[in-house]
C-alpha cells in the first residue's frame, strides 16, 4: 500500500503515489487501529520540509482542536507543508493562521458578516445562482459537473457575498484552483512560486479598489461591512481586511465545490440513495452531512506544538507538526457505524468543518445553505443523471476534490 512498504510505522502518509485516487482510506483504517498518532519522518516531493505527526482518529483530532495553547495554528501554518501551498508569512496574516488573542479580534469583526439573518437573506440569491447555471447546461447531452456548475456557482455565491464583480470571478478561481491544488499537475502545473508572485499583487489591488470604493459609498455586502464594523472602537486596518478576504475566497472557493461534487458522486454511484432524496426532499440537509463527513474538502489541518507534550500515548517535541486527518477520523468506526457506507439518512455529527474549538469554520452556514440549494436543484432538474466517464481526483492530500465529473444529464 505505502510506497515505501515495510512496516506500518514506516509508512510515508502524503507520499503522492497514494493519493491518486483519492484519500488512502485503508492506509487511515489500519492506522486508527494500529498507530492512531502515527510519525512520517519525511515527504518526498519537499526534502526540506520535515516530517509530521498524522492525528487519525475523531477523539485525538477533537483534542488537538480544542488545545490551542498546546497545538499553535500561528507558529507553523496551516498544512503538512509548511511553505509550499502558500509562504508561511501569508497563511500567518490570515486569522485561520494566527493563535489568540490576534486570531479572536479579528475572528470576532469578520464573524458579523455570518449572522444567520444575513445569511438567510442570501438564500434566494444563492439559489437563482444555482439556477442559472444548471438550467445553462440542461440543453446538452453531457457536462463536467465541477467545471460547468459547481465552480461557477461557488465562485459567484462567494463572490456576490463579498461584492466581487461578476467579471472577476475567474480570476480568483483560477488563482485559488492552482495554489490550493500545489502539486496536481492539471491543477497547477507551473508550480506556487511563479503564480504567487504574478498574481497576487494584481487580486491585491483589486481587493484595495474595492474597500476604497465601499468605504466613500457603503453597500449591503461584507466588504462594505467589514469596512465600516468597529467594535469596542476598534476598526479593521486595509491588510486586515485584504487578508481576510483572501481566505474566505480562498476558505469558501474550493471546498464547497468539492463537496457538492463529491456527493453528487456518491449520489450517483448509489441510485438507492439518490432515489430517496428524489422521493423525500426533506432528507437533502441530512445528505448534505453525510457528504461532508464522508468527503471532507479538506483532507487535513494542520497545527504545531508549542511544547513536549504526549497525545494518544506518542510523545510529542516542541516545534513538531501535528496534522489532523479529517478524511480519516470522519470515519472512525468508533464514532460511526459501518463508517465507509454512504448512507443519505445518518446525519452525522462530523468533522468536516473542524472539530470545534478557535478555528471551527466561519462559513459552516453559508456552505449548508450553498450545498442543501445544489443538491435540490440538480434533483429537481435531473433526476436521472448518471456518469459520463471516469471523475478524476485532484492529486493532493490537502484538498480534497474531483477535478472532473463527467455526467450525462437526462433532464
Ligand atoms: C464545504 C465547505 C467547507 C468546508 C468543508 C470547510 C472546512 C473548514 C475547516 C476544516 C476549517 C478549520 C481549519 C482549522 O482548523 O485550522 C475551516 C476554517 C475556515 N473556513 Fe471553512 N469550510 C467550508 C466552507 C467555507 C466557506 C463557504 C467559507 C467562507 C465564506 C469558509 C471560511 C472559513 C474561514 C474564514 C475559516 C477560518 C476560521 C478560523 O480560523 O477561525 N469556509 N473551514
Amino acid at each position: 500500500m505505502s510506497t515505501d512498504p515495510t512496516t506500518l510505522e514506516e509508512t510515508l502518509v502524503t507520499e503522492r503515489a497514494l493519493w491518486q485516487d483519492g484519500p488512502p482510506h485503508e492506509l487511515f483504517k489500519e492506522l486508527r487501529g494500529g498507530c492512531p498518532v502515527h510519525w512520517t519522518s519525511r515527504i518526498s516531493e519537499y526534502p526540506e520540509e520535515a516530517g509530521f505527526w498524522s492525528v487519525t482518529t475523531a477523539d485525538d483530532v477533537d483534542e488537538v482542536s480544542h488545545d490551542w495553547q498546546t497545538y499553535s495554528s500561528e507558529l507553523g501554518g496551516i498544512t503538512a507543508l509548511t511553505n509550499a501551498i502558500m509562504p508561511l508569512e501569508l497563511v500567518q496574516a490570515m486569522f485561520i493562521g494566527m493563535d489568540p488573542p490576534k486570531h479572536d479580534r479579528l475572528k470576532m469583526l469578520f464573524q458579523r458578516g455570518f449572522t444567520p439573518k444575513r445569511i438567510a437573506e442570501h438564500e434566494d440569491a444563492i439559489r437563482a445562482i444555482a439556477v442559472g447555471a444548471l438550467d445553462g447546461v440542461a440543453g446538452r447531452e453531457t457536462c463536467d459537473l465541477v467545471t460547468d456548475v459547481a465552480q461557477p456557482v461557488v465562485s459567484r455565491v462567494i463572490g456576490s457575498f463579498m461584492g466581487i464583480p461578476p467579471e472577476d470571478d475567474a480570476i480568483w478561481a483560477r488563482l485559488m484552483n492552482t495554489t490550493l491544488g500545489a502539486g496536481d499537475p492539471d491543477l497547477n502545473p507551473e508550480g506556487v512560486p511563479s503564480v504567487m508572485e504574478r498574481e497576487v499583487p494584481e487580486i491585491f489591488e483589486r481587493c484595495r479598489r474595492l474597500i476604497a470604493e465601499r468605504r466613500e459609498r457603503p453597500t449591503e455586502d461584507l466588504t462594505s461591512l467589514l469596512v465600516h464594523a468597529e467594535v469596542d472602537g476598534q476598526r479593521l486596518e486595509e491588510h486586515e481586511i485584504v487578508m481576510g478576504f483572501f481566505l474566505l475566497v480562498a476558505a469558501g472557493n474550493d471546498s464547497t465545490k468539492a463537496t457538492y461534487c463529491s456527493g453528487m458522486r456518491a449520489l450517483l454511484d448509489h441510485p438507492d440513495q439518490r432515489q430517496l432524496l428524489v422521493d423525500d426532499p426533506a432528507l437533502i440537509g441530512s445528505a448534505v452531512e453525510e457528504s461532508l463527513r464522508m468527503f471532507p474538502a479538506f483532507a487535513h489541518f494542520r497545527r504545531t506544538a508549542t511544547h513536549d507534550t504526549e497525545l494518544g500515548g506518542q510523545p510529542i517535541r516542541e516545534g513538531d507538526k501535528v496534522v489532523m486527518w479529517y478524511v480519516s477520523s470522519n470515519r472512525d468506526e468508533s464514532r460511526f457505524e459501518d463508517p465507509d457506507r454512504f448512507d443519505v439518512t445518518r446525519n452525522p455529527d462530523h468533522q468536516a468543518f473542524g472539530a470545534g474549538g478557535r478555528h471551527f469554520c466561519l462559513g459552516a452556514a453559508l456552505a449548508r445553505l450553498e450545498l442543501r440549494i445544489l443538491f435540490e436543484e440538480t434533483l429537481a432538474r435531473f433526476p436521472a443523471m448518471e456518469l459520463a466517464g471516469a471523475p478524476e481526483y485532484a492529486e493532493s492530500p490537502f484538498v480534497n476534490q474531483l477535478k472532473t465529473l463527467p455526467v450525462r444529464l437526462r433532464p
